[in-house]
């Protein structure tokens, strides 16, 4: 039996040879760099070769664990991605290379690095578990105006937001430090929920070979799905513990979304299409007048024939 809903502490590519093939439905991995970040434990630089090939054996161990409808997610730099996909294309299939639009420092005589990538692979070529996921349409803070110009057709957007494409432009790093943790790469938790969304079931299980502070626990639980965790350092874990035990789910109407700020950050556009159905547009209106017109009309004619013959 699986054991749910639990951090594992140790090297990920022991434990997760503990996990049983395909029983996981998401895996979501987000390792250190190798950018010589200051873990508490891990020592994050290492030779290109050594971090590769260590790479590899934990995503060789991801894909054994996905069932057959489950995907694989995991996110880092572009040059570290580069090396993924190359592996990975052999053994999962590609569905995206999702940017996530979060600026970084600049390296010098570079391009500014402006976004991560989260890859998504999916065990098999069909029948993966996908769910299109809406986000609040964009306004400006001080006028409430729609930042995109729908021009005259206002009347055709979604009552709720728009269907997210693979460039993520609103979600942010965390900024204030009241809101971290003592961990040096700390994930916000409406980045996971979104990816969870996309990819699972209320009562999945999703799976983190690298926990830090319980960012895809916490993103988990609020969305009622299952996790397991894997960390090697038992600090990290500690303070993971504290805040999943806090956590509570967060839901619209009965539906899980995520939440940031209350107010939905994602939904499924399943659940929007309950919660906010879909308005006429001006072309429909007018058609359903002229139908009523019609209807009225032909109710009307017989009438006005009897009248005439009587
Ligand atoms: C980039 S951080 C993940 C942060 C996490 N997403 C969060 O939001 O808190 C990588 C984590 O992997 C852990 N780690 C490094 N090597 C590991 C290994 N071999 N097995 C398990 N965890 C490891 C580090 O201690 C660190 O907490």
């Amino acid at each position: 039996m699986l054991e749910l809903d639990r951090i594992i502490i140790g090297d990920c590519v022991e434990k997760l040879k503990e996990i049983p093939d395909e029983t996981i439905d998401v895996c979501f991995a987000d390792p250190p760099f190798n950018l010589d970040k200051k873990y508490a434990t891990y020592q994050d630089q290492k030779s290109v070769e050594t971090y590769i090939a260590w790479c590899e054996q934990w995503l060789a161990e991801l894909v054994r664990v996905t069932k057959p409808t489950g995907s694989i997610l995991i996110h880092n730099i572009p040059r570290w991605l580069t090396y993924y996909t190359a592996f990975l294309n052999k053994h999962a299939h590609f569905r995206h290379w999702i940017a996530w639009d979060a600026m970084s420092t600049p390296l010098g005589k570079t391009l500014l690095p402006a976004h991560y990538g989260i890859l998504f692979y999916s065990k098999k070529p069909q029948k993966t578990k996908f769910y299109e996921i809406r986000a609040p349409h964009k306004k400006c803070r001080q006028c409430d105006a729609y930042l995109k110009d729908y021009g005259g057709k206002k009347d055709q957007m979604h009552p709720f937001g728009y269907l997210v494409s693979d460039v993520w432009t609103d979600i942010h790093r965390i900024r204030h430090s009241k809101r971290r943790d003592p961990h040096p790469c700390q994930l916000p938790i409406h980045l996971i929920e979104r990816l969870i969304l996309m990819t699972t079931d209320e009562g999945d299980v999703v799976l983190d070979p690298f926990m830090g502070t319980g960012t895809t626990a916490i993103a988990a639980k609020q969305l009622k799905r299952h996790y397991i965790g894997i960390e090697l350092d038992a600090v990290y874990e500690q303070i993971a513990l504290k805040k999943i035990e806090a956590a509570q789910p967060t839901l619209y109407q009965g539906y899980p979304v995520s939440m940031y700020l209350n107010k939905i950050q994602s939904i499924r556009d399943r659940d929007a299409a309950e919660l906010f159905p879909k308005q006429l547009t001006t072309t429909e209106k007018r058609k359903q007048r002229k139908q009523a017109q019609t209807v009225t009309e032909l109710e009307i004619a017989p009438m006005f024939i009897d009248i005439m013959v009587g």
